[in-house]
């Protein structure tokens, strides 16, 4: 098995007092554990959960913390949510370090988001892409800053198919729809969202990395089973996982903490950092690293990235700068 990479006790005790943060989908798995972590070193740590009560109730769980939490609305399927949450960011906060978009949804069935866009591409990409537009002058006022993009192991494809972006049709309208492969190509999206925003941030302050934070037991697969499945997953199978590889949430915020907080990772942006995983579809990769080359080629197609990044700012309604 791998040996799970985790950040130095010195990042992990870094005080970050005055410091400002979102964590997007917060309420549960690796996103509630980043969350507490950076709370528990004295930040201000903005929870943007589309269900606030569960992202107030989650908080409540941290009792006392060195810093403090709040919890705003956030859709990321609807673009007109994501436009409010940044809106009521601007009037409460002057600064903003770190902005983790987390939330994420894998193999839902075939469906579109309130704007008409394929599920997963519109909550995990588009979604963030939007937030991650309309936060940038903040970031850069605030800067040094960072963004962490968390993408996952699957944006290589799987055994059968290297995940590829379909510029003609990224919401599968023209192809059979395959929920897992719809699940890769939103999250090889965010890689290449990664790698060009940090060209564009060059010389900004504003850091920007893509991860892959592990197998984690959290929430993620419940859309793709059966109720029944994913009552006895959670009850019996969860708790067992384990020794099969997988990752407590707290292992799974480790990639993320690391780009965050370590000093030398402003050096990478625009890389691609992974946790250890079991589900690499080739065995070399499976011990992760901080950062590796993604074994994905299209990942390291400057133009792709930059033809998505332009597709990305005309789907969420902005105007391409060239
Ligand atoms: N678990 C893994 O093994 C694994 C592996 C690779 C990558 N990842 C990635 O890691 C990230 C965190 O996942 P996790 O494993 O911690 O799963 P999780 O516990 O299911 O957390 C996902 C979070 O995203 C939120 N979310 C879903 N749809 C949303 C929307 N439309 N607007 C706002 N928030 C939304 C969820 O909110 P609700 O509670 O309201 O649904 C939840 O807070 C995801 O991006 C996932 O793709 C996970």
């Amino acid at each position: 098995m791998p040996k799970t990479l985790m950040c130095e006790t010195s990042l992990l005790e870094k005080d970050l007092s005055g410091r400002a943060y979102i964590v997007t989908g917060a309420n549960s798995g690796a996103g509630l554990a980043t969350a507490e972590q950076l709370a528990r070193q004295g930040a201000h740590v903005v929870g943007a959960c589309r269900r606030v009560d569960a992202g107030e109730a989650a908080f409540a769980e941290f009792g006392e913390v060195a810093g403090s939490t709040e919890v705003m609305k956030l859709d990321l399927g609807s673009l007109a949510s994501v436009r409010s949450f940044a809106e009521a960011f601007a009037v409460k906060f002057d600064r903003l370090d770190g902005l983790v978009n987390n939330a994420g949804i894998m193999g839902p069935p075939q469906g579109k988001t309130e704007d008409g866009f394929e599920t997963q591409f519109g909550v995990n990409h588009l979604g963030h892409f939007l937030l991650t537009e309309l936060l940038l002058d903040i970031l850069k006022a605030s800067a040094p800053s960072r963004i962490v993009c968390v993408s996952s192991v699957m944006h290589v494809g799987n055994r059968r198919q290297v995940a590829e972006i379909r510029l003609d049709d990224l919401n599968w309208e023209k192809r059979e729809y395959d929920r897992t492969m719809a699940y890769a190509e939103s999250k090889l999206a965010i890689v290449l969202h990664a790698s060009h925003l940090a060209r564009l941030l060059e010389g900004t302050g504003v850091s920007v990395f893509s991860i892959h934070p592990g197998w984690v037991r959290s929430n993620l697969a419940a859309s793709m089973m059966p109720g029944w499945l994913n009552s006895v997953w959670n009850a019996v199978l969860r708790p067992l996982a384990g020794p099969l590889g997988t990752l407590s949430p707290f292992e799974g915020a480790q990639t993320t903490l690391h780009c965050l907080l370590d000093d030398e990772a402003p050096k990478h942006s625009g890389e691609y950092y992974s946790q250890n995983s079991v589900l690499y579809p080739n065995r070399e990769n499976r011990p992760g690293g901080w950062p590796m080359p993604s074994p994905n080629p299209n990942a390291h197609d400057a133009e792709l990235a930059e033809r998505l990044y332009h597709r990305s700012l005309e789907l969420v309604g902005l105007k391409a700068d060239t």
